[in-house]
């Protein structure tokens, strides 16, 4: 009854979104041009809201209604929507016009921020997206180590790159998506985080292994943070062995502190891939780490290892954008620990909730991450592959859509915190989460 009811509601007050659902679905393969943009809706006869507006902590759909969003474009806009600095400057750059495809300046002053500000960057090679950055860092790492194989975390999300598009979801067999060969083939192994059988993997492999590769908190996969003794030991054992050891922290670079957070950890890898936040909302990507490695890609070395060609490459706006943005940060550090804790908080409360009226829902994530999955059943304290194994996907669509209905956008459930949100809008999101979490858990889908 709550999922029909609910399901009703959401269509009559979306009848523009529909109309556009129709016509994306001829266009576009299922609809849309990033595949969790259905915030599974479909699964559940519904389709998902069209975005025309953001501004601050609000999103606004093509049928005028508002949400607090908690998706924040893919964890990019850590200070809110449209923030006035950025915008302001992005007005003024745009009359200079802005793609240029030479060097700029601004790429150089990007560069030395990130660089100044992470002892673990000592150079540093911009793209346009986190995907090319990931694909670019184990790409270095074979060149550089002079072996095959790559070993990834499970769920970890790099990108749909060919390299490192595995295990990325459900239970893995080995084999590859289709269009892609097995892991064994593309030289791919992957392991569990957390888990002391990750090092039984490295030493067996330890002459063939070129790179681990490993998000600190797992983002796409669904906000499982990495121990600190769990990189400790990664890092001791990639050192003895020659193995590189890559963070990517397209996510979690600039999300904690205004800095990397490999320094908080003081866990410092090889290579590290970066994007999202450093590019101030604008398209981005980057790949930076120990000179001798990253410099493999000058043009000035022999056999140098080529990256990174992209007629947008260093993108003038998402430069432009992105230092402001971090200059922003650099004077934000009461934000940050405000957001950390407002995320804290509510990822404690929700799962006291949870818990304690046994509901199948469970929260996931580090400081202003904060995600939520649906199972199907209760479990006491799931590991992640339980997560994995027992997700509801319907129940999950429906959390989502429910939250819609109440004015909250979010994907993976919620996502994150901005620097936008007010205390007021975390507590309205806990009341609304805490509201239809029982509805939701008795939900049951043929
Ligand atoms: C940790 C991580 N790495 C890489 C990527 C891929 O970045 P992009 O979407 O910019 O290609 C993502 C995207 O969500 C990500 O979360």
């Amino acid at each position: 009854m709550f999922a029909k009811e609910e399901i009703n509601y959401y269509q009559k007050n979306r009848p523009k979104s529909r109309e556009i659902w129709q016509k994306a679905l001829k266009v576009l393969p299922g609809g849309i041009s990033h595949n969790i943009r259905t915030f599974g809706l479909p699964l559940i006869g519904a389709f998902p809201i069209f975005i025309n507006s953001a501004n601050g902590p609000y999103l606004k759909d093509i049928d005028d209604n508002k949400y607090i969003d908690c998706w924040n474009g893919h964890f990019a806009m850590i200070l809110g929507h449209n923030p006035p600095e950025v915008q302001k400057l992005l007005k003024e750059f745009l009359t200079h016009g802005w793609h240029f495809g030479t060097n700029t300046e601004y790429q150089v002053n990007l560069a030395e921020a990130i660089i100044k500000g992470n002892p673990g960057i000592e150079k540093i090679r911009f793209c346009v997206s986190g995907t090319e950055a990931t694909m670019y860092a184990s790409r270095l790492a074979r060149a550089y180590t002079n072996r095959k194989l790559v070993a990834k975390a499970q769920m970890g999300w790099h990108g749909a790159n060919d390299t490192l598009y595995y295990d990325v979801g459900g239970i893995f067999d080995g084999e590859g998506p289709p269009g892609l060969p097995n892991a064994k083939e593309a030289g791919i192994l992957t392991f569990e985080i957390n888990n002391e059988h990750t090092f039984d993997m490295i030493n067996k492999n330890s002459d063939n292994l070129a790179a681990i590769i490993l998000e600190p908190v797992l983002g796409g996969g669904g906000g499982f943070p990495v121990e600190k003794e769990f990189l400790k030991r990664l890092r001791e054992e990639t050192k003895r062995y020659g193995i590189l050891l890559i963070y990517d922290e397209v996510i979690t670079g600039y999300r904690f502190t205004d800095a990397l957070f490999q320094n908080e950890l003081n866990v410092i890898p090889d290579l590290t891939t970066m994007g999202k936040i450093i590019g101030g909302g604008m398209p981005i990507g980057a790949v930076g780490g120990r000179m001798e490695i990253i410099e493999q890609s000058s043009p000035e070395v022999e056999n140098q290892v080529l990256i990174g060609g992209g007629t947008f490459s260093g993108y003038p706006l998402s430069m432009v954008a992105g230092l402001k943005t971090l200059e922003i940060l650099n004077d934000s550090q009461q934000q940050y620990q405000r957001i950390n804790q407002e995320g804290n908080k509510l990822l404690n409360n929700l799962n006291q909730l949870f818990r304690e009226e046994k509901l199948p829902i469970i929260a996931k994530g580090h400081k202003s991450i904060i995600m939520l999955h649906a199972l199907s059943k209760w479990i006491e304290n799931p590991s992640m592959l339980e997560i994995i194994k027992f997700k509801d996907k319907k129940r999950e669509a429906l959390l989502q859509l429910s939250l819609f209905n109440r004015n909250v956008s979010g994907l993976h459930g919620l996502g994150s915190i901005s620097m936008a949100h007010t205390h007021n809008h975390i507590v309205k999101i806990q009341e609304i989460v805490e509201e239809i979490a029982h509805p939701v858990s008795q939900s049951k889908f043929g």
